[in-house]
């Protein structure tokens, strides 16, 4: 039930940030580069930023667990949830890469190239199939 509230929760902050913000890109109308973020070159670099990157919060096992997790403003997504993934999908994803997550812990990452985003993007997906 507090997934559905955090959910709930994001989509009414997400409802809020498109209406104040007429520069804001419409995430809904981003290309996604499907058979890129199938590919399992593009799920390794993913693993590699994410271990260099994101692990430190979200856990070298890509399942919530990172060593910096405490004290922080929200959990740390578990990527090994199925349940997260079926809530979830590349473009979420990408615009949380892109604007971090107001109100938590979650940076934006413009250091990340595109490319990257979406190699990021292949791995988190792929995690609750194939393992961290
Ligand atoms: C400083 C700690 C920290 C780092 C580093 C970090 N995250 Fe997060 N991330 C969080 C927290 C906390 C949340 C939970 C936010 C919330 O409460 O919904 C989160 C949530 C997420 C979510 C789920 C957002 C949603 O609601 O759909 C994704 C996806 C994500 N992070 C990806 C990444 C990726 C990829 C990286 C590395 C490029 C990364 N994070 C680095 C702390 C971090």
């Amino acid at each position: 039930m507090k997934a559905i509230g955090a959910l709930i929760m994001s989509l009414a902050l997400w409802a809020c940030n498109a209406r104040s913000d007429a520069m804001a890109v419409d995430y809904s109308k981003i290309e996604v580069p499907v058979d890129r973020i199938a590919s399992d070159e593009a799920r390794d670099r993913g693993r590699a930023l994410f271990r260099a990157k994101c692990a430190l919060c979200h856990g070298v096992r890509a399942n919530g667990h990172g060593a910096r997790r405490q004290g922080l403003s929200g959990q740390p997504a578990n990527f090994q949830s199925r349940e997260w993934r079926a809530n979830t999908g590349p473009r979420r994803i990408y615009r949380v890469l892109s604007e971090g997550k107001r109100g938590t812990s979650m940076p934006a990452w413009p250091t990340l190239s595109d490319e990257e985003k979406w190699e990021v993007v292949a791995y988190v997906l792929g995690v609750s199939e194939d393992g961290p």
